[in-house]
C-alpha cells in the first residue's frame, strides 16, 4: 500500500516510525513532516489543511490510505471533503460531524450524558446567560472548572480556586479571552483523581481495540508544577489502569462510546482519545477507583504516541486496512510487555516565548537509533522520535519548536527506561535545552 500520513510532530514521527515497519507498506509519505520524518518516508511540502493539494497529490501518487495525525484537518472535514473525491483514497479518521468530539466541549458533554458516560456534571452558557452562568457556578464546589467550547490551542480550560475569580474569569471567557471558541463555555464539576490516556481504534461497525494506555506529564516543572504544556512526556503501562480499572472503562466508556456513535449516525474510523480521570473520592453515583471521562481527542496524543506506539506489536497498517475496511474484529493487536518512557526536550522559554534555530549535536550517538525497527531488549538503544526540528541551509538539524525532539526507551521498569532515556537527553545538546527527570516517578505509589 502507498500511504500518506498528514501532520508534522512527535506524534506523527512515532506513527511514521511504525507504518515503515509493516511489510504491507510500500511507499510513505508525510505532508509536511519534519527532520526525523524523512528518515522513515519522504515528506512532501503539502500543509494539512490543504485539502485540494492532498487530493491532488494522492491522485498522482496512486495513494492508497490516508493517515490523519492531528486534529485540525479532521474537525474541518478532511474525511468528508475525500468522500466526496471520485477515487480519493481511504481516509483514517473521523466526519467533521463526529469530530465535534473534539471540536466542541458542549456537543462532547451532550454526548456523554445522552449516553450516560461517566463525566462530570455540567451545563453551557453563551454571553447572554452570564447571570445565569453565575448561579449555576455558585451550585457547585470549588475548585471551578470553566472551558471554551472550541478548539484553542489546548489553553481553554480554566481551573479557579475562589468563585470570585471563577466569575471573573467567565466574564473574560464570554467577551473573547479565547476569540470565538469561548463564545460558549461549558462549566463542569470539578474531578479530583489521577489521570491517563487510553487510546481506542475503530472501525465504524462496532468493533474496536483499544491500545496501551499512557500517562502524560502535562506540566513543564517537575513534580507537575508550572505552566501547562503539550506534554513533556509520557509512560506507558500505567500501573493503575489494571484489569479491574480497565474492565469498566470498557464496559462503561468504551462500548457506550462506541454504540453511542452508532445510535447518533456519527462515522467514525479511526482513533479515540479518552482523557480519563481515575476518581480517589466518591462523585454522582461513582464511586473512588471509578474512571470518569475528562474529555475526547479524535487523534492520537502527542507525546503519547511515541510510547503507545513502541508498545504495539502488531502491523499498525494491517490494523488501519481493518479500520477502513470495516474489519477490525479479524485483526490481532499484540502488546509489547516492555515498559516504554518518552521524555521530551524543549526549547528555553517553552510554553511562553523561545527561539528557534538553535543548532542540535548528539543525534548521532550509538545510544540512538531512528532504524523502523523496536529495539531488541539488550540493546540498550533509545528512539529519537523529532517533533519541532529542520534542517538548515548547511544541513544541520535546528531546533524549529517549542518541543523539540522526544527520547523513547524501553525496560523491564520504569526506573530502567526512565534512567535510558535520561542518557540520551544529556547526550542530545541545544542552546536553552530543557526536560524533566521524573517522568513515570509518581506511579511508584503504585
Ligand atoms: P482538557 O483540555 O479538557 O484536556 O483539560 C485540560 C486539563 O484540565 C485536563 O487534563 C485536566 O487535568 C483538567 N481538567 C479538565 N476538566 C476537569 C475537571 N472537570 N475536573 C478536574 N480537572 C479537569
Ligand atoms: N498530550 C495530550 C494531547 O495530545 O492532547
Amino acid at each position: 500500500m502507498k500511504v500518506l500520513l498528514l501532520g508534522s510532530g512527535g506524534r506523527e514521527c512515532a506513527i511514521a516510525w511504525k507504518l515503515a515497519q509493516s511489510a504491507k507498506c510500500d511507499k510513505l509519505y508525510i505532508a509536511p513532516g519534519n527532520a526525523g520524518t524523512s528518515a522513515y518516508g519522504e515528506n512532501v511540502a503539502i500543509k494539512v489543511n490543504e485539502f485540494d493539494r492532498i487530493a491532488d497529490f494522492c491522485a498522482a501518487q496512486h495513494i492508497d490510505m490516508i493517515v490523519v495525525g492531528p486534529e485540525d484537518p479532521l474537525v474541518n472535514g478532511i474525511v468528508d471533503f475525500m468522500a466526496n473525491v471520485p477515487g480519493a483514497p481511504k481516509v483514517i479518521g473521523p466526519t467533521k460531524a463526529a469530530a465535534q468530539l473534539e471540536g466542541s466541549k458542549d456537543f462532547a458533554k451532550g454526548f456523554m450524558s445522552r449516553h450516560g458516560i461517566p463525566t462530570a456534571r455540567y451545563r453551557s452558557f453563551t454571553a447572554n446567560e452570564y447571570d445565569e452562568a453565575c448561579q449555576f457556578l455558585a451550585t457547585l464546589q470549588a475548585p471551578y472548572v470553566l472551558k471554551a467550547d472550541g478548539l484553542a490551542a489546548g489553553k481553554g480550560v480554566l481551573i479557579l480556586p475562589t468563585l470570585d475569580e471563577a466569575k471573573q474569569e467567565l466574564k473574560e471567557m464570554l467577551n473573547g479571552m479565547f476569540g470565538a471558541a469561548s463564545a460558549t463555555v461549558v462549566i463542569e464539576e470539578f474531578m479530583s483523581g489521577i489521570e491517563c490516556s487510553v487510546f481506542v481504534l475503530t472501525d465504524g461497525e462496532g468493533h474496536y481495540k483499544i491500545l496501551p494506555v499512557a500517562k502524560d506529564y502535562k506540566r513543564i516543572g517537575e513534580g507537575d508544577t508550572g505552566l501547562n504544556t503539550g506534554g513533556m512526556g509520557n509512560c506507558s503501562p500505567v500501573p493503575f489502569a489494571d484489569a479491574e480499572f480497565m474492565q469498566k472503562v470498557e464496559e462503561r466508556i468504551v462500548k457506550p462510546t462506541i454504540e453511542g456513535l452508532k445510535a447518533d449516525g456519527l462515522k467514525y474510523k479511526g482513533f479515540i482519545f479518552l482523557g480519563l480521570i481515575r476518581m480517589d473520592r466518591d462523585i454522582q453515583c461513582y464511586h473512588a477507583g471509578d474512571p470518569m471521562v475528562i474529555e475526547y481527542n479524535v487523534r492520537m496524543g502527542d507525546p503519547e504516541t511515541e510510547v503507545v506506539m513502541p508498545r504495539i506489536k502488531s502491523d499498525l497498517l494491517d490494523l488501519l486496512e481493518g479500520v477502513a475496511d470495516g474489519t477490525l474484529d479479524t485483526k490481532e493487536l499484540v502488546e509489547d510487555p516492555r515498559t516504554a518512557v518518552t521524555v521530551v526536550l524543549v526549547s528555553g522559554g517553552y510554553p511562553g516565548s523561545y527561539e528557534k534555530g538553535k543548532v542540535m549535536t548528539g543525534l548521532d550517538n550509538e545510544l540512538f537509533t531512528q532504524a523502523p525497527v523496536a529495539p531488541a531488549d539488550n540493546a540498550r538503544k533509545s528512539i529519537l522520535f523529532h517533533a519541532g526540528t529542520a534542517l538548515n541551509a548547511e544541513g544541520q538539524t535546528v531546533t524549529a519548536g517549542g518541543r523539540v525532539i522526544c527520547v523513547t526507551s524501553y525496560g523491564n521498569d520504569r526506573n530502567e527506561a526512565l534512567a535510558q532515556s535520561m542518557r540520551g537527553a544529556e547526550i542530545i545538546k541545544f542552546d536553552g535545552k530543557y526536560y524533566r527527570r521524573d517522568i513515570g516517578q509518581d506511579l511508584n505509589r503504585f
